[in-house]
């Protein structure tokens, strides 16, 4: 052994002693052991931690010179807006990093939504990794929540005026409604109270939380082991050496596996970025490269393309109920068909965990929720007619319907056995 080795080896065993750096290196990488047949479906785990890297280091660069200022500059434009400007005309590479934010917000969200379905396709929020995505269904809501928080912050007419909507509606609550939603503004109107109360959740306070549970998710996930594409549990099957037979350690094997996805995503993201960033006003809208007017409202006013199939569901909801105005209960709607998700693990019966073995009738039930999933996403960004609303309301109703009726087909439905190993060659 060469002398600096060996004063590496002291180092290492130095900090070992006093911290427990080689053993979580095995215990997390080099002798954590993952299903061998893993397929690209697995990219987007590591993939979302990448984005979420991005929008931390891209973000703290960016509040370097953003203001959070609603009152106007001697131009007569708002300062939060002008800050903004400035970063895209003035900062030295501030045009790259403010798109890197920008792309990186709908990207966080594609990547999630891929990576929420490949937990639907093989079954991975079933016994034992409940908790794996409880803590996932609360990272969604958290991510959702900073998403809105960051859209008011250039202070363009498409924040201000989405995030009038979103407040108001919490004022179709009964009794407490207006008086909760003037709480949440500070102020009568969306004003600077709002956009520095927002700053301070998008900067710091739900990040924080959304890191505390992205390490929660990652010790929940290590606790019992990863999930496959055929749905079986590799800890059943372990060689003498204690090593289940099915299992490679993460590190080198999927380390390296994961470059491939990071490098094939940061070039689909450069190509955004470069090329297309406001991705056809589906990633940033034109209305939001005008300043904040409260005395002028836009003629449409749509979400992000993430938050629309929500937003569709909101609006699908036209019937007052139990003398309570239909606002109310499409805010119910939009809540639950955002959280109904958290139930998957107690809705689904079903004796196979993968799409691999799983019956027709689980199959047909899933492709009409992404039917419904991708049209309400659609007509959410439209401005809505009779047509679109009564086309609304029939996704509506299948969207809930492959949650509520899942315990019933789901137990019913033919399907495959499992097999006792991996399929894998
Ligand atoms: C910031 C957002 C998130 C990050 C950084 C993240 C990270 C990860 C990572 C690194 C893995 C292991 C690799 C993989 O299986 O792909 C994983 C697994 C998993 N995640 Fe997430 N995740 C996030 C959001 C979510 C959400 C929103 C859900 C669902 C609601 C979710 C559900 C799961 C499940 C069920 C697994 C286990 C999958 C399996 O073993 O088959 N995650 N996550």
């Amino acid at each position: 052994m060469s002398a600096t080795n060996t004063k590496m080896q002291k180092l290492l065993t130095w900090v070992d002693e006093r911290f427990p750096l080689t053993s979580s290196w095995k215990a997390h990488l080099s002798e954590y052991y993952a299903p061998k047949n893993f397929n690209f479906w697995y990219f987007f785990g590591s993939l979302a931690l990448l984005v979420l890297v991005i929008q931390i280091v891209t973000g703290i660069f960016l509040v370097m010179h953003f203001k959070p200022d609603a009152s106007v500059n001697a131009s007569g434009v708002p300062v939060a807006f002008a800050s903004v400007e400035y970063i895209m005309r003035d900062v030295p590479w501030g045009w790259l990093i403010r798109y890197m934010h920008s792309t990186g917000a709908s990207a966080f969200f594609i990547v999630v939504y891929l990576h929420m379905f490949r937990g639907m396709i093989y079954g991975s929020y079933r016994k034992p990794r409940e908790l794996i995505w409880i803590f996932g269904m609360i990272i969604f809501l958290c991510l959702m929540a900073e998403a809105f928080f960051g859209y008011l912050l250039p202070w363009g007419q498409m924040s201000y005026w989405g995030a009038q909507v979103i407040v108001n509606l919490f004022s179709a609550i009964p009794f407490i409604g207006p008086d909760l939603s003037l709480w949440l503004r500070g102020d009568y109107v969306v004003g600077d109270a709002t956009l520095n109360r927002f700053f301070a959740f998008h900067v710091i306070a739900v990040p924080l939380v959304l890191v505390g549970l992205v390490v929660a998710h990652i010790i929940a996930l290590h606790e019992v082991g990863s999930n496959n594409p055929d749905g079986v549990e590799i800890k059943k099957k372990k060689g003498a050496d204690g090593i289940p037979l099915d299992g490679i350690p993460f590190h080198p094997y999927y380390t390296v596996k994961d470059i491939v996805g990071v490098v094939v995503f940061l070039m689909v993201f450069s190509i955004v970025i470069f090329f297309m960033p406001e991705a056809g006003g589906y990633f940033i809208e034109a209305n939001n490269f005008f300043p904040a007017d409260p005395l002028q409202t836009p003629p449409h006013i749509a979400p992000v393309w993430y938050f629309t199939p929500f937003y569709s569901i909101l609006r699908a909801v036209t019937y007052p109920l139990f003398g309570i105005d239909a606002k109310f209960w499409g805010v119910v709607a939009m809540g639950a068909s955002a959280i109904i998700f958290v139930f998957l693990p107690w809705l689904d019966r079903s004796p196979a965990k993968s799409i691999r073995y799983r019956g027709p009738i689980y199959k047909s039930f899933l492709a009409a929720f992404l039917v419904s999933f991708f049209t309400l996403g659609y007509l959410g960004v439209l401005p809505p007619t009779p047509a679109r609303t009564l086309v609304s309301q029939l996704c509506a109703m299948v969207y809930f319907a492959f949650f509520l009726l899942m315990p019933v087909y789901s137990s019913i439905d033919k399907c495959k056995p499992e097999p006792d190993r991996v399929t894998e060659k």
